[in-house]
């Protein structure tokens, strides 16, 4: 049953911690966090922010790449077969299947709006943009981009532009797979993080020194103020604690089983107490200093505290992709400052998008013993099918519906399925004993209550929150996944939308059902370990 993908390796340390950092580090950094922080009181969210990080984020960071190092012992990339290595259950492998829904429909708007970065990158360039001056201005522009009808407007582009940037940028994400781990996502990192690193620096730089513009007479001093100024005012509200807890899931990656992935790729001499902690402090230190100091300072001296807020309140987009350039527009050198500022998208989205897909490719050659070229392209034709539902249907919410469900429920359920798991069904001794096995520091103990008790206590009380404030309203259609009014014009594509995700879901359940009667695998008695040759393909 030796089937092909065992015998991939990462090929150093630096390059798996870059890999890693590449996973986390993303659009969620620079565009995400920014938006969320201002629109959810800034000093308060921070104080919610960190304790999420503490209490959820760092555990499952452990979590996921003991369960993913465990799985790894059998050769096993993807969670319905790391779960079932675990818990010897018939059930383990199909609650798996979550794991392979999440991030395939994750990667695929992850990559459409990373395609956008590609694109302003370019508009940049060439000043396509340029002229529209006001935010409202530049509001029309990018509507007019993704093929959002503006009144009083003529469309920018033509309505292939945006098929274009995501053909291309879904095209390089499927290269880079096809090389593999250490031949195509290692080599990625090693070029990608630097320049990341690099462009973020300068931008942070440069908006710091921005002068306070007439009129308007705010400093970026002031918007760093906002973000990090203790607030407690508004920790009573639970959606200020489900919404940083959402961005801690987000920023770290974890809860999609691709940081797992990645993790199956270690040894069993290999630290990852150290390198997890590693990976989730240089994720923070890049969204918390780098992150928050580049659009939200710089939309507060533009258009003052109030202005900023209400900016990160409206489009999830507005802030990064309209506000950024209205700025660049009124300072010197703004064209390459455009041009730097959504290249580090780029590049803080490739890096991310590129490992999403990983537990599936590993599914289907660990289980099928297909080759990775084969599968890598094939999934980018399924990528770009899917993928032109959401170019298309943009403006009627199809993409909000499966960010909601996948990129946000979804990874709540997820966690919750690994931390059952991993820490109670395989017990919290031998968890603990996994996280350790090779490692280079020892975990304050603490930490070993935390996973046993904390983290999934948290993890339900956001999951029921989440079940009653939102899931269940909007699965009833009383309000939409973006937080507006369900239109009746909107309804058959929502349900389209949600068709789509149970379509790949039915389509996974059967494929997991085909893998464990192709291999002849007894649920009861669980996999045979795999000897780990270390080579690198
Ligand atoms: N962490 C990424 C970001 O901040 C997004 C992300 C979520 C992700 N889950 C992932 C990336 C899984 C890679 C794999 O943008």
């Amino acid at each position: 049953m030796a089937s092909s993908g065992s015998n991939e390796a990462w090929g150093s340390r630096i390059g798996l911690i870059l890999a890693m950092a590449g996973n986390a580090v993303g659009l969620g950094n620079f565009l995400r966090f920014p938006r969320q922080a201002a629109a959810n009181g800034g000093g308060s969210y921070m104080i919610t922010y960190f304790i999420a990080l503490l209490l959820l984020g760092i555990p499952l960071m452990w979590i996921e790449w003991g369960i993913g190092r465990n799985g790894g012992k059998y050769r096993k990339g993807h969670l319905p077969g790391m779960l079932a290595a675990i818990w010897k259950h018939p059930a383990a492998k199909y609650l798996g299947v979550v794991g392979m829904i999440v991030p395939l429909c994750v990667m695929i708007y992850y990559t459409y709006i990373e395609s956008w970065t590609a694109a302003f990158a370019w508009f940049s360039l060439t000043q396509d943009y340029w002229g529209h001056t006001t935010q409202e201005g530049m509001i029309g522009y990018l509507r007019s981009f993704q093929g959002v009808p503006v009144e009083g407007m003529t469309p920018v582009h033509s309505s292939y532009t945006p098929y274009a940037f995501f053909a291309g940028t879904l095209a390089l994400n499927i290269w880079v797979l096809s090389k593999g781990i250490s031949g195509g996502i290692e080599k990625l990192a090693k070029i990608g993080m630097p320049i990341l690193f690099f462009l973020a620096i300068i931008l942070a730089v440069v908006v710091l020194t921005l002068p306070s513009q007439p009129g308007i007479g705010t400093t970026p001093w002031q918007g760093l103020e906002f973000i990090y100024n203790p607030d407690f005012s508004r920790l009573d509200e639970p959606s200020v604690w489900l919404a940083s807890a959402g961005q801690i899931f987000f920023t770290l990656s974890v809860g999609m089983g691709s940081l797992a992935a990645y993790a199956s790729y270690l040894k069993k001499t290999d630290d990852i107490a150290l390198s997890g902690i590693a990976t989730a402090s240089t994720n923070e230190a890049v969204e918390v200093v780098l992150g928050g100091t580049i659009a939200i300072p710089a939309a507060v001296t533009f258009f003052g505290v109030a202005g900023a807020m209400a900016i990160a309140q409206g489009g999830s987009f507005d802030l990064g992709f309209a506000t950024m350039p209205v700025v660049f527009q009124q300072i010197p050198g703004g064209q390459f400052l455009g041009v730097a500022w959504f290249s580090l998208l780029f590049f803080a989205g490739v890096t991310s998008s590129v490992a999403m897909l990983t537990p599936i490719v590993a599914f289907f050659r660990e289980e099928f013993g297909f080759k990775r070229e084969h599968v890598a392209w094939t999934l980018g034709a399924v990528c770009f099918a899917f993928g032109m539902m959401h170019v298309h249907w943009l403006q009627h919410g199809f993409l909000d519906e499966w960010d909601y469900w996948a990129g946000t429920f979804g990874l709540v359920l997820v966690a919750v399925l690994e931390v059952i798991v991993f820490v109670w069904i395989f017990k919290p001794e031998k968890a603990w004993a996994a996280i350790h096995e090779g490692a280079d520091i020892t975990i304050w103990p603490v930490f070993k209550f935390i996973m046993t008790y904390v983290t999934p206590v948290y993890l339900l009380i956001i999951l029921g929150w989440w079940g009653w404030t939102d899931a269940i309203p909007i699965l009833l259609n009383e309000k939409t996944a973006g937080g507006g009014v369900v239109t009746p014009e909107a309804v058959p594509y929502i349900t389209l939308s949600r068709a789509a995700i149970l379509f790949i879901a039915v389509t996974f359940l059967v494929l997991i059902r085909a893998a464990w009667k192709r291999n002849k695998y007894d649920d009861r008695q669980g996999f045979v370990e795999v000897p780990q040759t270390g080579e690198a393909a």
